[in-house]
C-alpha cells in the first residue's frame, strides 16, 4: 500500500525550551528526527507547559521557545514535511491532561524517577504540576494518536506511563486511544555530562553540557577538560561500567560520525585520550558548525518562525481537537452547543 498521510504511522516528540539544546537533546532525539519525515506523519513541540512545573524567566523562556523552534528547522525538521508547533498553542493538551490526571494514579506518579530527580533539585518548589507531569506527557502523545515516540532512554518511563493510561482508559471505555511505543536510538540514547559521566549531560550542569549555540573554541574547551578514566591503561576501548569517561566520549563520537566502536578502538590504537579527546571535539564541532550558522540565519527571521508555528499549531489543532472531542464523549460531557 502507497504510505500516504492517512497511512503514515505517527511520531511524535517534544522537548521542554527550560534551556537551550544541547548534545544529549540532539544526538538523544532531533538528530533521528530529520530523517523520519518521508516514512512517518511527523508531530514535534516545543513543550512550554511543562518547562513551567520549574520557575523560569518569562522573557528568556520565550526567547527559548522561538530558538528552539529555530534549532528543530535547522536540524533538517523541514516545516512543510513535519508539524512543528507550541505546545501552549494548542489548549487540548491543557484539557486533556486534566482528564488524564483522573485517570493516572498516585502511587504512579511517585514511581517517577523524574520525578524524584526534579524533587531533590528543586526542593523549594515541588509544585503540583511536578508531580502531575507525566499525565500531560500522555495527553501529547495521546491527542495525536502516536504510534511510536523518540526520545532518550530517560523518558522511556514516562511513555510507559502512557501505556499504562492508554490502556486503562481504553479498558473503561473502548478504544479511545492507540497505545503507542518508545522509539530509542542506539546509540546516544544517553549522552552523559562530560565533566561528571556517570550523571546525564543535562543544561543544570553547564561545564559538563555542550550546547548546539555554543561556539568552536566554547566546543574545544569543553571536550578538553572532559573527564577521562583515572586508570593507568590510557587506551581507548568502550567499557562503559569500568571507564565511563570514556565510553561517554565514544558514544558521542560514534553519534557524530557514523562510525563503530571497534573503528573508534581501531583509529585510536596507541593515540591513548590527550589524541583521543580533541578530535572528539573537532568531530562535534564540525556537526554542529552547520546547524549553529542556520540556527542563527533562523532566530533573525521572526516572521518566518511565526508562519511555520501558526501553520503548526492549525494542523495540530485540528487533530487533537478530533480526539478530544471523542474523548468528551465517552467520558459522559455533554456536547457542547457551538
Ligand atoms: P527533555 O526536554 O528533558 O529532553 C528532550 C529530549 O532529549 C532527550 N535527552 C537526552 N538524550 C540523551 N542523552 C541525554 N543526556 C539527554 N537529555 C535529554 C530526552 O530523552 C528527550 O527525548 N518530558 C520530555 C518532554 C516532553 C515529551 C512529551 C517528549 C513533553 N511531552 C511528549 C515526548 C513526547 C522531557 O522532559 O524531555
Amino acid at each position: 500500500m502507497e504510505n500516504t498521510a492517512a497511512t503514515k504511522k505517527v511520531m511524535l516528540s517534544g522537548i521542554q525550551p527550560s534551556g537551550d539544546l544541547h548534545l544529549g537533546n540532539y544526538l538523544g532525539a532531533v538528530k533521528n528526527w530529520a530523517a523520519l519525515a518521508e516514512e512517518f506523519d511527523c508531530y514535534y513541540f516545543m513543550a512550554d507547559l511543562h518547562s513551567i512545573t520549574v520557575r523560569q524567566n518569562p522573557a528568556e523562556l520565550r526567547r527559548r521557545s522561538l530558538a528552539q523552534l529555530a534549532q528543530y528547522i535547522a536540524c533538517g525538521l523541514d516545516p512543510e514535511k513535519n508539524t512543528l508547533f507550541i505546545q501552549s498553542h494548542v489548549h487540548e493538551h491543557a484539557e486533556l491532561g486534566w482528564i488524564l490526571n483522573c485517570y493516572t494514579m498516585f502511587g504512579e506518579l511517585s514511581r517517577m524517577t523524574q520525578f524524584k530527580d526534579k524533587c531533590a533539585k528543586n526542593a523549594d518548589n515541588i509544585n503540583g504540576g511536578l508531580f502531575t507531569y507525566p499525565s500531560l506527557m500522555a495527553a501529547d502523545i495521546l491527542l495525536y494518536q502516536a504510534d511510536y515516540v523518540p526520545v532518550g532512554e530517560d523518558q522511556k518511563q514516562h511513555c510507559e506511563l502512557t501505556r499504562d493510561i492508554a490502556t486503562r482508559f481504553n479498558n473503561i471505555y473502548g478504544e479511545t486511544f492507540k497505545v503507542p511505543e518508545p522509539y530509542i536510538p542506539k546509540v546516544g540514547a544517553r549522552i552523559m555530562s562530560l565533566v561528571n559521566p556517570t550523571s546525564k549531560m543535562s543544561k543544570s550542569d553547564p561545564h559538563g553540557c555542550v550546547f548546539l549555540l555554543d561556539s568552536p573554541e566554547e566546543i574545544a574547551r569543553k571536550f578538553k577538560r572532559a573527564v577521562t578514566d583515572s586508570d593507568t591503561e590510557n587506551c581507548v576501548r568502550y567499557a562503559p561500567a569500568e571507564k565511563p569517561g570514556v565510553a561517554n566520549l565514544m558514544s558521542i563520537y560514534s553519534s557524530v560520525t557514523g562510525k563503530s566502536f571497534e573503528e573508534i578502538e581501531a583509529e585510536f590504537q596507541g593515540k591513548g585520550y590527550g589524541a583521543f579527546k580533541p578530535a572528539v571535539g573537532e568531530a562535534v564541532i564540525e556537526a554542529l558548525r552547520p546547524v549553529r550558522e542556520e540556527a542563527q540565519r533562523i532566530m533573525a527571521d521572526k516572521a518566518y518562525l511565526q508562519q511555520v508555528y501558526t501553520q503548526g499549531a492549525q494542523k495540530a489543532g485540528y487533530v487533537a481537537r478530533k480526539t478530544l472531542r471523542k474523548v468528551y464523549k465517552r467520558v459522559g460531557f455533554v456536547e457542547k452547543p457551538f
